[in-house]
């Protein structure tokens, strides 16, 4: 157990889930905690989640945990930047109560554990290119919610699969938390933060503002009045084409909330991508939207 000042907060990292479990048990009753699941390398997505956990909840729960049951190969696993004393500086700054830095072994008693089946949201998308990518997900974000036993807890839009795999996972099995997903921060030429863009070299990381661009152009096209799903796409896809070195994997336009395709584009169905550049894979959506 380590501890960090910060005005009035006082946080705490754990590394061992029993100390945690003391310390959720000591919060009374009544009082509301947020939780925010991360795998670390926290850049300003992660912290906006915080930032809006700290605002809406009494006591905000951060975990950071690699988990190795959602990573398609070895290689990706051990890739994975972590930056565990960076990361709990900035958990400190937002004030955040608590930092769970869980063992694999405190985790999950065995190596291979039982996985959790995601629902049928996970077989598209992301589900067909990572197979068995949202099965260690669910798996991963189950337990911490048993461990952690939040009101809310905070996930981001820019994984906007994930958000409905977990959402149905949580109706099932957690119905009285609160699953709230959030905006998806961007830098400034619009590319979605995440701690893959560490890896791209500077000619990819170019490529990749093309990501944004392609959706909010198919977004715009929509406003202006194209209703019609293959169309809208057929925009945004003519500008993946101007860079031979973006390999798109899909591109697609999903009904509210979920993973069903649709024909006609209405307000808040959301256009969703993935792409690899250079080896590194990138996914990004973005909503319809008049606002
Ligand atoms: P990780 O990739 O660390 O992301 C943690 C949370 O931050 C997720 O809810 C993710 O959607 C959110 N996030 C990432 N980039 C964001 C951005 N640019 N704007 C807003 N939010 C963003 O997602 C995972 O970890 C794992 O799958 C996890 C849920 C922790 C289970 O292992």
């Amino acid at each position: 157990m380590y501890e960090m000042g910060r005005g009035q907060t006082m946080t705490t990292l754990f590394t061992d889930i029993q100390q945690f479990t003391t310390w959720r048990n000591e919060i009374p009753k009544h009082d509301t905690v947020g939780f925010v699941p991360t795998m670390g390398a926290l850049h300003g997505g992660h912290i906006s989640l915080m930032q809006r956990a700290r605002s809406e909840c009494d006591h905000v729960v951060v975990s950071i945990y690699v988990n190795a049951l959602q990573f398609n190969s070895l290689n990706d696993f051990s890739k994975y930047p972590r930056t565990e004393s960076v990361d709990f500086e900035l958990c400190a700054q937002v004030g955040v109560d608590s930092v769970l830095v869980p063992l694999q072994s405190d985790m999950f008693i065995s190596d291979s554990p039982n996985l959790l089946s995601p629902s049928k949201e996970a077989e598209a998308f992301e589900g067909t290119d990572r197979p068995g990518h949202f099965s260690g997900v669910v798996t991963v974000v189950d337990r911490l919610f048993a461990v952690v036993q939040p009101t809310a807890a905070y996930f981001g839009l820019k994984d906007y699969q994930q958000v409905a795999v977990i959402r149905n996972m949580a109706t099932t099995l957690h119905p009285r938390i609160d699953i709230r997903p959030c905006d998806t921060m961007r830098e400034t030429d619009g590319l979605a933060m995440s701690s893959r863009n560490r890896f791209l070299t500077e000619t990819a990381r170019a490529s990749a503002g093309l990501i944004p661009l392609a959706l909010s152009t198919a977004i715009a096209h929509w406003r202006n009045g194209c209703r019609d799903a293959s169309e809208v796409t057929a925009i945004a896809r003519s500008i993946f084409d101007r860079d031979a070195s973006i390999e798109l994997q899909y591109l697609s336009i999903v009904k509210d909330g979920t993973m069903d395709q649709v024909e006609a584009v209405s307000e808040r169905d959301s256009i969703i991508a993935a792409v690899v550049i250079d080896g590194i894979r990138l996914i990004d959506n973005m909503q319809f939207s008049n606002a």
